[in-house]
């Protein structure tokens, strides 16, 4: 087996003396040399160029035939190596290295473009829609079509077309139509870095589609140059039950493992959650399309959630701010809220951000976004409490109904790193109040990239109560809300947490991250008397399961 430091020599043989101070000064690339032996790259006797992965039963190509010690990757890997050495070249022309370092690598180089000047879709048909994706509000058979085009010349507006499939069985169809307004552009810095998104060109439509039938499939396309989807109406709050997946932390390149192994689950997901952290984009909208195009397969079909995460920060969220559809008006929060709520079956869901944006004086600098505690926003408190205050009333009529509260950040977690020790605890300090006063079933959230599971703890001593433990993993109404931090989405550039400490008294399950490549991601479902929680990893082993039982 290769070991890293090999790995390091030989790559750094192979480039320039610039490139190589270069890479020097980059202690974070270090772990890219770590990828054969994450991926259990075997030994072989074999000098030829191209040779067979025993491992993976792939063909991989044989990559350090300089060395002694032979090894064999795939052709993915191989290909990802090579956009490392692009990599270094593009860097020293960066002043921001650590993000655009980032995007970079998550893009895994494929939809950069030389000059740097970037487009959302496709040139040659600048009217053919591309990166589809839905969202709920919480009316039943209502959802949100969404779809990018690089221009916008409908003078009427952009339509999507609803089919009806009568027979159920594909051969006859009834169409109708909606069309929208509602569509969105923008531009981001003046022409200076990040190079790989100037002048960023694109338009985001979304279509409100509403009176369908719900749990009925139906199918859609947009224009004469659309592929055509389906999906299942939502249910909205006429449904008893709702399964729903949650990830976190998800990145472009990085995300693969995670985005395949949810394909499996499409027809169970009645949403998709992402909370916080999609794409690694970074400002670099290039990236976050091809994120977008790499997600269709998933949802174009099932309705997606987000949160806002310190990744989606740069240039004040314009990217998601623009492609997302959240429903904002439909929940009472203001056009440009990163906050809002939904309800899905028996479940009221708050989706909350604690991530501030930084205005720089120029304006050409793009950073991520930092935490603060919930107070900062008062916006976004007093929507909260109204909103609360609302649900407060309906399950007072109806005690079975469930609150579900997630953002981005740890309110708590175990992890030896700031995030938890220091952050966390300021950020619990401003929302436990009202989890605990509305009675919050379970926090959710991702950023730190790995799984945690807390059980609860009485606020004013942090300790665990007799009922707050589960018994064989069921939670029998706890008195406050199950915490579940995971940020095990999987990205290319950040990762490989571990855990040092010991495991305090409230950390029912926690697993490490490994570097690039892995993922995980949960699937929820709630009835009207218990909520399952179940963690997989992507290899399809269920790592976590609970139940909280009403
Ligand atoms: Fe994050």
């Amino acid at each position: 087996m290769i070991d890293a430091k090999q790995w390091r020599e030989f790559l750094l043989s192979k480039e320039s003396a610039e490139v190589k101070n270069d890479i020097e000064s980059f202690a974070g690339l270090e772990r890219i040399y770590d990828l054969p032996d994450m991926n259990g790259i075997t030994e072989v006797s074999s000098s030829a160029s191209c040779v067979h992965n025993r491992r993976s039963n792939q063909t991989g190509l044989n990559m350090n035939k300089d060395l002694n010690t032979m090894v064999t990757i795939t052709q993915n890997e191989y290909n990802f190596l090579k956009y490392l050495r692009k990599l270094y070249a593009w860097l020293i022309y960066f002043p921001n290295h650590f993000n655009v370092r980032e995007a970079l690598l998550e893009a895994g180089f494929t939809d950069v473009q030389s000059d740097g000047f970037c487009k959302c879709c496709d040139s040659e048909h600048p009217t053919k829609p591309e990166q589809f994706h839905l969202a709920l509000t919480s009316n039943p058979g209502e959802v949100i079509i969404s779809y990018s085009t690089l221009s916008n010349p409908e003078p009427y507006g952009q339509c999507v077309t609803i089919e009806d499939d009568i027979d159920g069985l594909g051969n006859t169809f009834t169409g109708k139509v909606f069309c929208t307004n509602d569509t969105r552009t923008f531009t981001i810095g003046s022409g200076q870095p990040p190079l790989i998104c100037r002048n960023y060109t694109g338009y985001f439509h979304h279509v409100k589609v509403t009176g369908l039938i719900p749990g009925k499939k139906y199918y859609y396309s947009a224009n004469a140059y659309s592929n055509r989807y389906s999906f299942i109406a939502p249910y909205g709050t006429n449904s008893s039950h709702v399964t729903f997946g949650a990830i976190a932390d998800i990145g472009t390149q990085g995300g693969k493992l995670t985005r395949e192994a949810l394909k499996k689950h499409k027809d169970e997901m009645e949403f998709l959650m992402v909370i916080g952290d999609q794409s690694y984009s970074d400002g670099c909208e290039a990236v976050f399309d091809k994120y977008m195009r790499d997600m269709e397969d998933i949802i174009a079909h099932v309705p997606y959630m987000i949160a806002a995460g310190n990744h989606e920060g740069p240039w004040n969220f314009t990217g998601i701010r623009n492609r997302f559809r959240m429903p904002l008006e439909e929940s009472g929060a203001g056009p440009d809220a990163l906050w809002y709520s939904f309800d899905q079956g028996p479940v009221h869901f708050v989706v909350l951000s604690f991530e501030n944006y930084l205005d720089y004086e120029k304006g050409e600098l793009y950073e991520e976004t930092y935490a603060e505690p919930l107070y900062i926003f008062q916006d976004q408190v007093q929507w909260l409490e109204k909103d609360l205050e609302a649900f407060a009333k309906r399950r007072d009529q109806n005690p079975n109904l469930w609150l579900i509260v997630m953002a981005h950040r740890p309110i708590r977690c175990s992890l030896n790193v700031s995030d938890c020790s220091e952050l966390a605890p300021q950020l619990s300090a401003s929302l436990m109040p009202y989890l605990v006063k509305y009675k919050a079933d379970l926090y959710t959230c991702g950023h730190v990239h790995t799984y945690e599971r807390m059980d609860p703890t009485i606020p004013e001593t942090g300790q665990v109560c007799s009922q707050c433990k589960a018994v064989n993993n069921v939670y029998h109404q706890p008195p406050y809300p199950v915490q579940v931090m995971n940020g095990y989405g999987g990205t290319v550039i950040e990762g490989h947490n571990i855990y040092t400490g010991p495991k305090p008294d409230w950390s029912a399950v926690r697993y490490n991250s490994s570097y690039y490549p892995y993922g995980g991601y949960a699937i929820v479902n709630v009835n009207l008397n218990t909520l399952n929680y179940t963690f997989y990893h992507t290899s399809g082993e269920v790592w976590d399961s609970f139940v909280i039982q009403k």
